[in-house]
């Protein structure tokens, strides 16, 4: 197959020999990739050293080949969407960058007919971080089940590719959704339904959030995770919460492993009073894993979770209540994609998501 592989520090090619993984879990659906999407971890991880020649790639949308027995909700020739753990240096050899990928069940859902191959490769990742960060971890009332009040959310960086899509859950949840962005992107965050939105290079943004909520934020999701992400967070957050009533940070930026795998992470600037909580795409599949040399171990409720968390996501994406980030759709093919992660690499893309066809339908 041809595939983009890591193959030196800071160097991912195109290779044309590259073969399917022959370790098959029990319910991976086969799927022939027809467009891919790039994410800032396809880039990170060519950074790690990885030797043992990983594909690349995490986003994927195609067309069922083979299923399992024993699954029920794909059949052949169903058009999918999904995520796979990208640069995975104990399982080399299925990635979203190569021509046949093998995703798990519960990382997969069908594409509605109004998306095209291209739109629904921008979902993968950014759909199953939405839910492992805020309904899993913190955990946040399902869109399907919303609150009686309005509450205010912070969701930090809303026109991230994650963040364009936490607004439009956190709105179906029924929070109101405060946010921040670039000012070039102020009309883009309202357009997905932000009630409100500041600059996130303000320097007194936390202090701009924490008045025009009137003190009274108890939740930020910060889908940024540095720039000043979470000083400004703990300035937005209510300065003290009523009886009864917790604050919660939760971020999708791993600075520490600990963090994540024993739950010692903190929101630094305010450790005593704040419930934090990391997220990691990385787990959904409820496998185990390693990057460089730290072992993750698997969490199989993980995956547990994206089994209810994905049919409810594609019904929405259905209904035309969860619309895909936007996307640039560039040219060239797999072999267009080194270049790509480059340029997300370089922090220019802004409020859209890269996302290559690489075959026919
Ligand atoms: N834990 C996980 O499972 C997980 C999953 C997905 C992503 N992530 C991580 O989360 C981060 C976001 O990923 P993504 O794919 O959602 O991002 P993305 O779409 O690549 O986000 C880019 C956005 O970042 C904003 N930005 C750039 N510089 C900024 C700054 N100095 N201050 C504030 N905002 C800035 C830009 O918004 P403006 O131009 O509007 O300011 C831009 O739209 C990455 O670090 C990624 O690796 C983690």
């Amino acid at each position: 197959m041809k595939a983009i592989k890591i193959t030196a520090p800071e160097k991912a090619e195109l290779v044309t020999d590259a073969k399917l993984t022959a370790d098959r879990y029990s319910d991976d659906i086969l799927i022939k990739t027809i467009a891919v999407a790039l994410n800032p971890t396809d880039y990170k991880h060519l950074a790690y050293g990885i030797t043992t020649r990983p594909t690349v790639g995490c986003d994927f949308a195609g067309i069922v080949e083979d299923v399992p027995s024993g699954t029920s909700r794909f059949k052949k020739g169903d058009r999918v969407w999904g995520m796979v753990h990208g640069s995975n240096q104990v399982r080399p050899d299925n990635a979203a960058f190569q021509e046949y990928v093998y995703s798990k069940e519960a990382m997969t859902g069908k594409i509605p007919d109004h998306l095209s191959f291209e739109e629904a490769a921008s979902l993968g990742v950014g759909a199953l971080t939405v839910g492992q960060g805020m309904y899993q971890e913190i955990p946040l009332p399902f869109p399907n089940d919303p609150l009686k009040e309005k509450v205010p959310i912070l969701i930090y960086g809303g026109s991230s590719a994650t963040g364009a899509l936490a607004i439009q859950f956190a709105k179906l949840s029924g929070f109101e959704v405060i946010t921040t962005a670039g000012q070039s992107n102020f009309d883009y965050v309202r357009s997905l339904g932000a009630d409100a939105v500041f600059d996130s290079r303000s320097p007194t943004v936390g202090e701009e959030i924490r008045s025009y909520t009137k003190d009274k934020l108890y939740y930020v999701w910060d889908t940024i995770g540095e720039h000043g992400s979470p000083e400004a967070s703990a300035k937005a957050l209510a300065s003290s919460a009523p009886e009864g009533q917790k604050l919660y940070y939760g971020t999708i930026l791993l600075k520490d492993p600990n963090a994540f795998i024993d739950g010692s992470g903190k929101l630094e600037s305010r450790p005593d009073d704040v419930v934090f909580s990391v997220s990691l795409g990385y787990s959904a599949p409820g496998e185990a894993f390693e990057i460089i040399d730290i072992k993750f171990p698997a969490r199989p409720g993980d995956y547990e979770f994206m089994k209810t968390w994905m049919p409810l996501t594609s019904e929405l994406i259905t209904q035309k209540k969860i619309k895909p980030h936007r996307i640039e759709l560039r040219e060239g093919g797999f072999e267009g994609i080194p270049s790509g992660l480059e340029e997300l690499k370089s922090g220019k893309i802004s409020g859209k998501k890269l996302v290559y066809r690489v075959a026919d339908a």
